[in-house]
């Protein structure tokens, strides 16, 4: 971890803060490398069951540093790995996460973002892949994301526009799934997050297997793979003391084997 990323754990939850005041949060290596050493850290947690990614009231995160990679050529790019090094730790982490976005998410912020398996906004947020105006394009993820997310109309719009996006157009078209007074953004998201993680682990785990799986598979092999997630839960104590507590009137205890 360094002082880029704050890493805070409330119960079953891990909470990652990017901490970039003067810069609005941009993401360069210490950012990124701080975010996939959080992520390390908590899926070898075994008791933390969901992890928040935030920033802060201004910025979740204004892009990739641009003054960062404003001198860099094709070579460095391409042989440092630019983005694959550091930036897609999310993208296999196990465990479900939510990105609690308040004020800027751009190009790489917004990539971020949409990498979280839920997004919930602040009433001020603002959405937008800008990267058209300084020459390149939304180069970690978005273009393969953002379509999925939103529809390719809407999509094809905002990254040849760079516009911004309110939070109330990307509750609309399907980005966030959720808003919020800005006051309220962490408590409540906090609060989701508790009642997430009090779910049986493994049994979030399959879920989230399954779903990540419908953005990359055929139909049919998505419901094959579905289905041997659902004969799996089968093996789980959690799923049988989930049923039986549902029988037996009680609240269910899971142990999350
Ligand atoms: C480096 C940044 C930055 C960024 C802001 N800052 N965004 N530094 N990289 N992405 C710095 C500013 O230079 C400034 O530093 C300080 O943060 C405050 O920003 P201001 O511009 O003065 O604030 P404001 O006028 O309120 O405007 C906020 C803003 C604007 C709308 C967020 O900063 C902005 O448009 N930022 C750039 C957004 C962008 O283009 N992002 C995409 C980057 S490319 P000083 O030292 O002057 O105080 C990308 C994808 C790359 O993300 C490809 C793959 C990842």
């Amino acid at each position: 971890m360094n002082n880029a990323v704050l890493k805070e754990i409330q119960g079953r939850t891990g909470i990652l803060t990017i901490n970039r005041p003067d810069a609005m949060n941009a993401l360069n290596d210490e950012v990124m490398n701080g975010l996939t050493a959080g992520l390390d850290e908590f899926e070898n947690n075994e008791s933390i069951h969901c992890v928040i990614i935030s920033g802060s009231e201004k910025a979740f995160a204004a892009g990739a540093d641009i003054a960062a990679m404003r001198n860099y050529e094709y070579i460095d790019v391409y042989r440092d790995n630019f983005i694959s090094r550091n930036w897609e730790r999310l993208k296999t982490f196990r465990k479900p996460t939510i990105a609690a976005v308040a004020g800027y998410a751009l190009g790489g912020g917004c990539e971020v973002a949409m990498m979280c398996d839920m997004v919930f906004a602040a009433d001020n947020a603002k959405f937008s892949l800008p990267e058209i105006k300084i020459g390149t394009l939304p180069g970690a993820g978005a273009t393969q994301r953002l379509p999925r997310a939103v529809g390719k109309a809407l999509a094809m719009d905002l990254c040849f526009t760079g516009r911004m996006l309110s939070a109330s157009e990307a509750l609309q078209f399907g980005l966030v799934s959720r808003v919020y007074p800005k006051a309220d953004l962490m408590a409540e998201t906090l609060a989701q997050a508790r009642d997430i993680a009090a779910y049986s682990l493994p049994a979030l785990m399959m879920m989230k297997e399954s779903l990540s799986r419908s953005f990359e598979t055929p139909l049919n092999e998505g419901l094959a793979f579905e289905r041997k997630m659902l004969y799996a839960t089968f093996a789980l104590e959690d799923r049988k003391e989930g049923m039986n507590a549902f029988i037996e009137k009680r609240p269910a205890s899971f142990r999350n084997r």
